[in-house]
């Protein structure tokens, strides 16, 4: 593919991209490395949930989509070993099947995911980010480790999911005083610009950027909370019928339903299972582990509904008063531990009304890291979509079957979210590390 001639990056711009990719693609390894050797290498080649593919598929799926887009399409190279490519082509082998497929042992795996990523560092040291959009801003680079930092947090799903000794620790979340409210917030009425045409790494879905009309409404000033959602079910939630849509209805009848997944009843108390260990709910806590239906249910419930998309990512993106969208809810700067709960520091979500640090202009908290949000929308392009560089990424998913998701949870690596960061899964599950908050209309 040839692109119009562009600047050419000058010396120092250059030098910072590959600080920036190589740092991001060092990070990502660093996780995939702590993931794949926490346990024992039956743990790696076993499926532990229909769900999910073997660990050991995940790191080689990892090493594999590297070499085909930075040493392939970027570097020019030949295939290193073109037999495996379909093995670990994700739509050739849905994940239930992928236990039976000859796959590359642990030891290979790990082997051919560290030969790939010496070839790749070789290359970063000579790459001029010109030239073509592949390699325009690091873009290549960047969509790499957002990738490997996505199957990091699939891989924590099947940590999650695995049966047996905890395998992972890390430091709990600090204390905070019960949240005193406001419990929401009104976002005014008006255009927006969702979406984005500047962010170097964003990914085909968040493009391009385009104003939006959004009338006045309120949202959670917090994600809703375990102790929240236990009320809807202490209330007979659950056995409600007009609660529910008549999918979700179908679904939790057929399923039996009675609480989010992983939860159990003890007598009077709720436990769950996290990470191998069992332990009483956290009442201020993020609700986790709900599906789409659950949470549409609850806000029913409650006389509110699921913010839309839009809504949702004015709330984490309008600055009122320059009108501008930013990239994060607290502004434009990066990440940092005081604004969000991200990047796997945690193995839980944070208490609601964390990190004041990252909340709106408004005062809304926790939009990014904690908790996946769903939303109200189901899972569309943009006007003016493109897909790029991949039709697998984004497009095969556009349609009603998937709702979308957003901000992050605390499994999300700081590259793999921004205010216009989009995920989507079907209404039904919940083995991810989804939660919600809710919103109503503004009356008129
Ligand atoms: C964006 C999380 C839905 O895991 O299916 C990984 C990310 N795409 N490899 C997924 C993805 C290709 C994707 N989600
Ligand atoms: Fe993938």
């Amino acid at each position: 593919m040839t692109a119009p001639e562009t600047e050419k990056t000058s010396v120092p711009e250059a030098e910072a991209l590959r600080e920036r990719a190589l740092a991001s693609l060092t990070t990502a390894r660093a996780r995939t490395t702590l993931l794949t050797s926490c346990v024992e290498d039956p743990d790696l080649t076993a499926q532990h949930s229909p769900l999910m593919s073997p660990l050991v598929w995940d790191l080689a799926h990892i090493g594999n989509q590297e070499e085909q887009w930075l040493l392939r399409a970027v570097g020019g190279r030949e295939a290193m070993r073109p037999e495996i490519d379909g093995l670990y082509d994700a739509f050739e082998h849905p994940r239930a099947e992928r236990p039976s497929l000859p796959l590359l042992p642990p030891a290979e795996a790990r082997g051919y995911a560290a030969e790939v990523r010496g070839r790749v560092v070789d290359l970063l040291t000579a790459a001029d980010f010109h030239g073509s959009r592949l390699t325009e801003a690091g873009f290549a680079f960047g969509m790499i480790a957002q990738h490997e930092q996505q199957h990091d947090e699939t891989m924590l799903i099947t940590h999650q999911l695995r049966r047996g000794p905890r395998a992972l620790t890390a430091p709990d979340p600090e204390p905070v005083p019960l949240f005193p409210g406001p419990a929401e917030v009104l976002v005014p009425g008006g255009p927006f610009t969702m979406g984005t045409s500047s962010e170097p790494w964003a990914l085909d879905n968040e493009r391009p950027a385009h104003p939006v009309q959004v009338a006045p409404f309120w949202i959670d000033t917090t994600p809703v909370t375990n102790a929240a959602y236990q009320a809807f079910i202490e209330d007979g939630g659950y056995d409600t019928e007009r609660w529910w849509t008549p999918e979700g209805w179908a679904h939790v009848r057929q399923h039996s339903l009675t609480a989010p997944l992983f939860w159990r009843r003890d007598g009077g108390q709720w436990l769950r299972r996290r990470f191998g260990a069992t332990e009483a709910v956290p009442a201020d806590e993020p609700v986790l582990h709900v599906c789409w239906y659950e949470a549409d249910a609850y806000a029913r419930w409650a006389g509110r509904r699921l913010p839309t998309e839009a809504e949702w990512e004015k709330a984490a993106r309008h600055d009122p008063v320059t009108g501008r969208s930013t990239r994060y809810p607290w502004g434009d700067a990066d990440p940092e531990p005081e604004h969000a709960n991200l990047g796997q520091r945690h193995l839980r979500p944070a208490p609601a009304g964390s990190y004041p640090a990252g909340a709106s202009p408004l005062g809304v908290r926790q939009l990014i890291g904690d908790v996946w949000e769903w939303t109200a929308s189901d899972f569309q392009p943009y006007p003016g979509f493109r897909a790029f560089p991949y039709k697998e990424y984004s497009e095969v998913f556009f349609g009603s079957a998937y709702k979308v998701l957003r901000g992050g949870s605390f499994a999300v690596d700081p590259v793999a979210c921004r205010g216009t960061f989009r995920n989507w899964d079907h209404p039904i599950r919940r083995q991810i590390f989804s939660g919600f908050r809710t919103a109503r209309s503004e009356a008129i």
